[in-house]
Formats: structure tokens, C-alpha cells, sequence
């Protein structure tokens, strides 16, 4: 859902369409609370914890995951919530992969102005990404401090998209914070999907990738390519706005020359093709859900806050950071010994693969050599035993997953396969 500046027919209907019929009818047996935190002077913060949900174990064995979804401006409470990884479908159905199973999430609408987040007038809104760093931090040193049960269960930051970006920028805050002791936690990793840590990686890519997967012939190849031409001289020569602009002019050329090739996932995954063609009827979208049972039943959301799937104000107050890399971020996380995994999805384009490993391969960690000479381990589809569902490699503190026939948004995509990564990564497989 990151950068979407305009609703293309694939983003409405990963966005918009939810069917509820079924109102509360399967009232979640697991904890669940959720609350808001002043993180400045004027800027409310919305979070919403699941407590994991574990036959074997109770919550206090299991790993904390925040999730953060991208944007800026997604809110993970509605979007990653209910069409991701939460305890409840969009139809408010038990998840079948939910990741509440194997471990607690916390969603948190960040940065403040996104989903039920809100700031009391627009100078409140984040302008960078340390900003929305800072704020983070003391939404967790409140959250650790009410909830002490979790101070020493392994915590780890999942995100999605541009998610990713403030998932690394808040790792090195965290971590930072930790060691002073000014927070109590047992920081374990943070795992970056399909995320924004260099945008220009990303841009340069999209041509390449398309022509390879016929999505382009040479004439729509240089068109991209002059296209992306331009936003990588605006971030050479640091005009950052201006890039932000470039890069939804260049995401225009690739929808008309590649006949309206949809960006977050370049061939539909079934379940997406399936909405597409179930019965309008009787339907709500995420945001009739959000602004109606879901805002009724947290019962704190003051009247004057509407729901949003996508802040427009929180984009463009970051409009001027969107373009900037954070792969010295990355560096600087290894560095201090993080634990940190890259995950992307094979039919993501807005942030495809192969930007991915574009800019992995400009860490200056002293693990890179090593790990570009492995081998990658293929993993069994949980869903479907015996055929490739995604290839891994960790070497130290790092790790890639190639998650195979799945777009922007993993969890929704490919739910088992999703479900057995977070497995690994929190080691419990
Ligand atoms: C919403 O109302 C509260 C008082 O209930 C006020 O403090 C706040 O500034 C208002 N926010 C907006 C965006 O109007
Ligand atoms: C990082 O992962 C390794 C396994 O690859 C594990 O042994 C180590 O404890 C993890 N570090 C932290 C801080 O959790
Ligand atoms: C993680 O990184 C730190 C710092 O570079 C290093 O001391 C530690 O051994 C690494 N962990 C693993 C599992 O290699």
C-alpha cells in the first residue's frame, strides 16, 4: 500500500473491498488491549496489542512482534491488522495464519496522523524519519513500562514497504536506548519487507524487471528508463521533493506503457483475482468496518477522528524524506550486532526484488562477502509440500528471504509461507 499516489485498480481492491456480514459473531478468545500515547505535544498515537494465542504456550514464552505498515501513512491497525497477519480476517473470520498463534503483535498507526493516530493541529505531522523515530520511542518506553510482562520476552519489529524504513530508523533508536538503559526490552531483530530502504534502487529496477517478465517491450523500456533517469539525478543532486514527484510521474509511465501493469504484485495472486470477482453485494469497506464496529468496540477514538487507510497528509508532510536512502542505517544496525532480516515478495514491483539486492550489496558489513558466496536454502510451501515456496540464506546477523509468488503484501499472499518465515526468524523452527 506504500506510494500508491492515485488508486489503480489493483490497489482498490486490495484496499477497499471488504465483505462483513457477520458483524462480532466470532468474538476473539485470545487478550487483547489497546490504548493511546501523547508522543509530543499535540500527537496521539494509536497502538493495539493481540496477547499470542498459543495452545502450547502461554504469551510470556512467546516473542512480541511489532508490525509496521507502510505509506507513509498506512495504518497497520486497519490494513495489516485485518488484511494481514491479525486474529480476524475482513469478514471478521478466525485468520488461518494469523500470527498471533506464534507470537503477541503489537499494530501501532504510526507516523502520528495515521489510521486512529491524530495530531491536534497539522504542524504535529512528522516532516523525517527521525522524527517518527523519536516519537516511536516514547510510545515503546510507555508501552514496556505499563506492560512489564513484556520487558524480557524476545521483541522484534516486522514491517512492510515503507514500513521498512522507519522499522530500521526505530531498530537504531531502540537499540541505542537500550543500552543506556533508558528502556526496558529484550530487542531480538527487526525484519524489513519488501521495504523502502533505497528508494532509487527500487525506481531503477522497475524497467529492467518488467522488460524480463514481458511486461514491457524496448520502446516502454526507455521510456521507464528516461524516466527513471530523472528521479536518480534528482536524488544525485539531494533535491529530495523533487524526486518524490519524479518517482509518481515514472510510476504513471510504467502503469501506461505496460498496460496498466498493477504495482504491488505484477502478476494478481489468486486470492486477488478472486475478490475481483466475488459479488459486490452486502459489502463495507476497510474503512466503513474501521469507522463503524471496530471504532464502537475500542470505544476511545474521540469523535472528531475519521479512519483513513491512507493519511495523504502524513505522505506529503514526508514528502521531502520519502526518496532519501537509510542503507547506512542498515550498516549501522549490523554494526551493533542487530539481528536483521530482508524479506521480499518475487511479484512485488514497487519494491521489486532486484532493487533489493541491489542495494544489500553496497553494505559496507564485513558479513557481505561471505554471504554473497552462499548458497540459498529452498523451503517447502507449508500450503503445498513438496514444491519451492521461498529461498533463504543467513550468514551472522543477516538474512534474505525470497518469497516466491507473492507481491507487495507477503502475509496476504502467501499467509503459510508468511507464517513459517516468522517461525524462523523468531526461532521457533
Ligand atoms: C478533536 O477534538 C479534541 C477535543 O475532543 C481536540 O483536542 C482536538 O484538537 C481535535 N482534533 C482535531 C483534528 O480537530
Ligand atoms: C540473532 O540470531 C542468532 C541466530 O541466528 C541467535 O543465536 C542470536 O541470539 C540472535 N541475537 C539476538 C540479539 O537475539
Ligand atoms: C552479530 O554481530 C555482532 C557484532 O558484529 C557479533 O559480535 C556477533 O557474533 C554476531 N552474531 C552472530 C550470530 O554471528
Amino acid at each position: 500500500m506504500m506510494g500508491l499516489t492515485k488508486t489503480s485498480a489493483c490497489s482498490v481492491v486490495l484496499l477497499l473491498v471488504v465483505a462483513i456480514d457477520t458483524g462480532f459473531s466470532n468474538p476473539l478468545k485470545s487478550k487483547e488491549s489497546w490504548g493511546y500515547v501523547d508522543v509530543r505535544e499535540g500527537a496521539h498515537m494509536f497502538w493495539w496489542l493481540y496477547y499470542a494465542d498459543s495452545p502450547s504456550a502461554s504469551y510470556s514464552q512467546l516473542p512480541l512482534v511489532m508490525w509496521l505498515q507502510g505509506g507513509p501513512g498506512g495504518s497497520g491497525c486497519g490494513f495489516g491488522n485485518f488484511e494481514e497477519i491479525g486474529p480476524l480476517d475482513r469478514d471478521l473470520e478466525p485468520r488461518k495464519n494469523s500470527w498471533v498463534q506464534y507470537s503477541s503483535v503489537l499494530f501501532v498507526d504510526n507516523p502520528v496522523g495515521t489510521g486512529f493516530s491524530y495530531t491536534d493541529s497539522d504542524e504535529a505531522f512528522a516532516t523525517d524519519v527521525a522524527t517518527v523515530a523519536s516519537d516511536m520511542l516514547v510510545l515503546l518506553k510507555q508501552f514496556f513500562n505499563k506492560e512489564e510482562q513484556f520487558q524480557s520476552v524476545p521483541f522484534y519489529i516486522f514491517s512492510e514497504s515503507y514500513g521498512g524504513k522507519m522499522a530500521a530508523a526505530i531498530s537504531l533508536e531502540l537499540t541505542k536506548a537500550v543500552e543506556k538503559g533508558t528502556l526496558k526490552c529484550n530487542f531480538a531483530g527487526v525484519a524489513l519487507g519488501d521495504s523502502w530502504i533505497s528508494p532509487l534502487d527500487s525506481v531503477m529496477t522497475w524497467g529492467p524487471y518488467l522488460y524480463s517478465t514481458s511486461l514491457l517491450d524496448d520502446y516502454g523500456l526507455r521510456e521507464v528508463s528516461s524516466a527513471a533517469e530523472a528521479v536518480k539525478q534528482a536524488v544525485d543532486q539531494g533535491q529530495y521533493l523533487k524526486a518524490t514527484e519524479l518517482w509518481s510521474v515514472t510510476e504513471s509511465v510504467v502503469e501506461q506503457v505496460s498496460g496498466g501493469v498493477c504495482l504491488l504484485s505484477v502478476v494478481p495472486p489468486t486470492a486477488l483475482l478472486m475478490r475481483h470477482h466475488i459479488s459486490p453485494l452486502h459489502r463495507q469497506s476497510l474503512s466503513q468496518l474501521m469507522n463503524g464496529p471496530i471504532r464502537k468496540k475500542l470505544g476511545i477514538i474521540p469523535q472528531n477522528v475519521t479512519w483513513g487507510g491512507q493519511a495523504e497528509a502524513v505522505f506529503s508532510s514526508m514528502s521531502g524524506d520519502f526518496m532519501k536512502p537509510v542503507v547506512d542505517v542498515v550498516d549501522q544496525l549490523l554494526d551493533a550486532g542487530v539481528n536483521v532480516t530482508v524479506y521480499n515478495g518475487q511479484l512485488d514491483l514497487i519494491v521489486d526484488t532486484m532493487g533489493q539486492e541491489q542495494w544489500v550489496k553496497q553494505l559496507k558489513w564485513v558479513g557481505l562477502q561471505s554471504f554473497s558466496q552462499m548458497k540459498w536454502t529452498a523451503l517447502d510451501d507449508p500450503a503445498f509440500p513438496g514444491v519451492t515456496g521461498a529461498f533463504y540464506k543467513t550468514y551472522k546477523n543477516f538474512s534474505f528471504y525470497w518469497i516466491l509468488k507473492a507481491g507487495h503484501m507477503i502475509p496476504s499472499d502467501q499467509g503459510p509461507m508468511a507464517l513459517q518465515m516468522l517461525k524462523m526468524i523468531t526461532q521457533q523452527d
